[in-house]
């Protein structure tokens, strides 16, 4: 039988306990996940690449069945590298919807055959967001309840200059 494979993509700069909390949850229901830092044109960025993987990394060495990745171009194209098609995206308010909905639908047009599935992010964690956490690290906020321990430190050390 083949494997049930999902990407999960997204910018994880840095990530949070919301992302981790949809990866844990993937990856208990698929046989594959594959973890994807993807370049979001309307966002800068605080974290390279490089270090963006590394601090996912870090966050999920308890998961055996997910693998972290890079890659410059389309999502579609990514899901096609690692022959998935199913795309898994966290869901926190409504607030999100309309640009989901815009996601889903751009890559739907590009892929026919990729499915998007949502899932509601745990509600502990549906007010966190990667910007307003750095928003409050940055002004040296205690941050423990929204972010692995290594990614708090990343994070103090990047707004410690
Ligand atoms: O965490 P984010 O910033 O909401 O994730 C958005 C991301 C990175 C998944 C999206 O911008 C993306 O897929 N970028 C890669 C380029 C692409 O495929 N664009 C077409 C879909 S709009």
């Amino acid at each position: 039988m083949s494997k049930t494979r999902a990407v999960i993509p997204g910018s994880f700069d840095p990530i949070t306990y919301g992302h981790l909390d949809i990866i844990e949850r993937s990856a208990d229901r698929f046989d594959e996940i594959h973890v994807c830092v993807l370049k979001n044109s309307s966002k800068g960025g605080t974290f390279d690449s490089e270090e963006r993987i590394d601090l996912i990394k870090d966050s999920v060495q308890h998961l055996s069945n997910v693998e972290v990745h890079h890659f410059n171009g389309l999502l579609v194209d990514f899901c096609d590298q690692v022959g998935a098609k199913t795309i898994i995206r966290g869901l926190r308010a409504v607030s999100d919807f309309e640009y989901e909905l815009r996601l889903t639908s751009m890559n739907k047009k590009l892929n026919s055959d990729i499915e998007t599935m949502y899932m509601m992010t745990s509600t502990k964690y549906s007010f966190i967001s990667s910007s307003i956490v750095k928003e409050v690290a940055a002004y040296k906020a205690d941050i423990s309840a929204f972010v692995p321990p290594h990614v708090e430190k990343a994070l103090k050390d990047k707004f410690d200059v």
